[in-house]
């Protein structure tokens, strides 16, 4: 297929669009660059620069089969101190994306949503039917683009999926986790391991849950991106289907901290600070839906095999 990948320049875009060429589509990446590194993307693509919103119309323009929605903004701390970051950079921008998609019949869109649109859990596995109630702006934000999609699939025929992701943490060879500002449990860790930091904070120990430390579904980043492939092929016009993505298993911050410990052989001092504001207790994704409908099967389950692969890439990367 020929498809565009919006921020393809971002960690989870790079590895889909790595795979998506690595399968024989198309790529064409549009990222601006306000936090992806254009020497992520991928071999193989046609890169463009720039705003979605002001190049979308004329570059759908050219005939795609699809479109892959990973470019926005992504901190839940932020979100709440600069909301308009999110709903003009998430909502506004995605809203101009589907208009072009309508103007120019893109049959396809596969939308990153996430795990933060059901905000607390009532229930554990989290069903796609669980009520939305999202307990941050960037989590609102990504419904709202859910709801959007809703509509135009209804009224314009659109094929559209939003897949909603659990904890994305590991790496595809030189494909990783390279934020700015990184906020993420798992390349902070490794972080401490590689010396760039003393030790790694435990944000609460007097959640209800085991350990007392809060427990999260981490998925691999190519088993999310393969997710991408399958949903390109299911997607059935005029629907909107949702699908978290996650492994079904929880892991707490202690076990991850262990984890780490054993994968980098470092002692990674860890140090039991306040709980941090907005944070649930305990997200595991029910993705029975996944595996049924998309056949999804994922392969790198393996808690230690995904920080491997995120050690290997965090070492490389400073070498
Ligand atoms: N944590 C720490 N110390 C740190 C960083 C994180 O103890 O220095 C804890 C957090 O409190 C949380 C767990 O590690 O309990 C995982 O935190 P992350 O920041 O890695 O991930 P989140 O679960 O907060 O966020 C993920 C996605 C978001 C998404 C959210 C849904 O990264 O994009 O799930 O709730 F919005």
């Amino acid at each position: 297929m020929r498809l565009l990948v919006t921020g393809g320049a971002g960690y989870v875009g790079s590895v889909c669009a790595a795979r998506l060429v690595e399968s024989g589509h198309e790529v064409t990446v549009v990222d601006d660059l306000s936090t992806g590194h254009a020497d992520a993307v991928p071999a193989g693509t046609r890169f463009v620069q720039g705003d979605i919103g002001e190049v979308a119309g004329t570059l759908l323009a050219e005939g795609f089969d699809g479109v892959l929605h990973f470019a926005a903004k992504s901190l839940v701390g932020e979100s709440m101190v600069d909301p308009a970051k999110y709903w003009q950079g998430n909502v506004v921008t995605s809203l101009k994306l589907l208009d072009a998609i309508k103007e120019h019949g893109t049959p396809r869109l596969v939308f990153s949503s996430t795990a933060a649109t059901y905000g607390e859990p009532k229930e554990v596995p989290i069903q796609e039917t669980a009520p939305t109630s999202p307990t941050n702006t960037y989590g609102a934000s990504k419904l709202a683009i859910d709801h959007a999609m809703t509509s135009y699939a209804a009224a314009h025929g659109l094929a559209a999926v939003s897949l909603r992701y659990f904890n994305v943490a590991g790496a595809y060879g030189q494909f990783g986790e390279r934020h700015a500002t990184e906020t993420h449990l798992i390349p902070l860790v490794l972080q401490v391991a590689l010396g760039q930091r003393e030790q790694i904070q435990v944000f609460g120990d007097d959640w209800p849950t085991e350990d007392g430390t809060c427990v999260r579904d981490y998925i691999h980043v190519v088993d999310l991106a393969d997710a991408h492939l399958l949903a390109l092929e299911h997607a059935t016009a005029g629907e909107h289907r949702i699908f978290n993505l996650g492994n079904g298993t929880g892991f707490s911050v202690q076990q991850v901290i262990e984890t780490c410990r054993t994968v980098t052989g470092h002692p990674i001092p860890a140090k039991i600070s306040p709980r941090r504001a907005g944070d649930p207790a305990v997200l595991i994704a029910a993705s029975d839906r996944a595996r049924e409908d998309l056949g999804w099967k994922p392969q790198r389950a393996d808690l230690a095999g995904i920080v491997a692969d995120a050690w290997e890439f965090t070492k490389a990367r400073t070498n």
